[in-house]
């Protein structure tokens, strides 16, 4: 049985450096530590559910091309061509007719990687098409979330994400699909969003509204240190929604139950996944770093398909909701960008709500300094 508890902080815990938010090596060194060997997230299996089907996904200054094959596995394909290496194919999404062929000199690429057909190299001596397919990437999926994960030898997913694994089987969020994506353009350092998120000390004054349904002191975590942080808060009114109205329009997810009907989870999933699961639906935001001081958030919300083939389903109750606490949350995020890389910032002292931070902090120095 899982432990909440309140979080604290050490004696003399202070916020990062200023480097970490405004360094372009410290963002190049993450780029190699961090985001190169972990495993990111990059989408629904929904968004690639038959052969062909396609959407590409960018990681720093790789782009590849997740699609399912004939056989209904997915793959992580780099959108590399292995002829004179030109990126292949720039539609964001879409289905590939059973091959992927490069606009260049037309080299042809099954499903799989494997090169199909290469335009008059049959007379190139020892050439041998069997020694050039797609490179690829390691791919996993867990609660039809699809992750992905270009390190040369990568820890198995299992491994990585043992503490995870089942934890969140009673929402079945496996069986969720999505009903609505907003992507956002920020300012800020990704860093900035995921500490944003650990904390609700901010609630009350950036937060109104939703300080009205979950007090900002209800948090209670069970992940309090390394890759998963995170924990729930506490409804005000039992039985009501994170939501414009604050009500509970939809039955709850799977086998949620009890204590949970009250409740919402949050966790941040090392390094770029917030994964928020209310009673009846779940959030994800998967951050894209774009550069130290610049990040794309795409935000998902998912609902149980019954629910959204119900005839007064609408979203905008719940998506209203938390898009307008996004935009106030990437306000003061971008602000906190702007202060920190000015000349007068130095590291600052965190309150004891801010735990999950000064944890979030060390396990990512940890990283850095691995
Ligand atoms: S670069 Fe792709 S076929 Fe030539
Ligand atoms: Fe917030």
């Amino acid at each position: 049985m899982a432990v909440f508890t309140k979080t604290s902080v050490p004696r003399g815990a202070h916020t990062l450096p200023q480097a970490y938010y405004t360094s372009r090596d410290i963002f190049e060194q993450e780029q190699e530590r961090i985001f190169a060997r972990r495993w990111l997230l990059v989408g629904r299996e929904e968004q690639a559910a038959s052969a062909g089907e396609y959407f590409l996904t960018t990681i720093g200054r790789d782009n590849l091309i997740i699609v399912r094959g004939q056989d209904g596995r997915l793959r992580a394909l780099y959108n590399v061509c292995r002829h004179r290496g030109t990126r292949m194919c720039e539609q964001a999404s879409g289905k590939f007719l059973g091959s992927i062929m490069c606009p260049y000199h037309a080299w042809t690429y099954n499903l799989d990687g494997t090169l199909l057909a290469a335009r008059n190299m049959d007379g190139v001596p020892d050439f041998d098409k069997a020694r050039y397919p797609l490179r690829q990437a390691a791919l996993a999926t867990w609660e039809g979330f699809i992750f992905i994960n270009l390190a040369e030898r990568p820890e198995p997913f299992e491994v990585a994400f043992a503490p995870l694994l089942g934890r969140f089987a009673r929402w079945h969020i496996a069986q969720l699909r999505v009903a609505r994506t907003i992507e956002y353009d920020l300012r800020c350092n990704w860093k900035l969003i995921v500490q944003n998120y650990s904390e609700c000390y901010h609630c009350p004054l950036v937060h109104p509204a939703l300080d009205k349904l979950t007090p900002y002191d209800s948090g209670r975590n069970d992940l309090l240190e390394g890759p998963f942080l995170g924990g729930y808060m506490t409804l005000r009114v039992s039985g009501s929604r994170m939501s414009m109205s604050g009500k509970a329009y939809y039955p709850p997810l799977g086998e949620v139950a009890g204590d949970e009907l009250d409740r919402v989870y949050y966790y941040a999933i090392f390094p770029t996944m917030l994964l928020s699961l209310e009673p009846d639906y779940v959030m994800v935001h998967r951050i894209e770093p774009l550069a130290v001081d610049r990040s794309i958030v795409t935000c998902q919300w998912l609902f149980h398909p019954d629910t959204m083939a119900r005839p007064d389903f609408d979203t905008s109750d719940a998506v209203d909701f938390w898009d307008m606490t996004n935009r106030q949350d990437w306000h003061v995020c971008e602000l906190s960008q702007e202060g920190v890389a000015s000349r007068a910032y130095t590291p600052g002292p965190y309150a004891n709500q801010e735990g999950l931070l000064y944890q979030f902090d060390r396990y990512y120095r940890s990283v850095m300094d691995d």
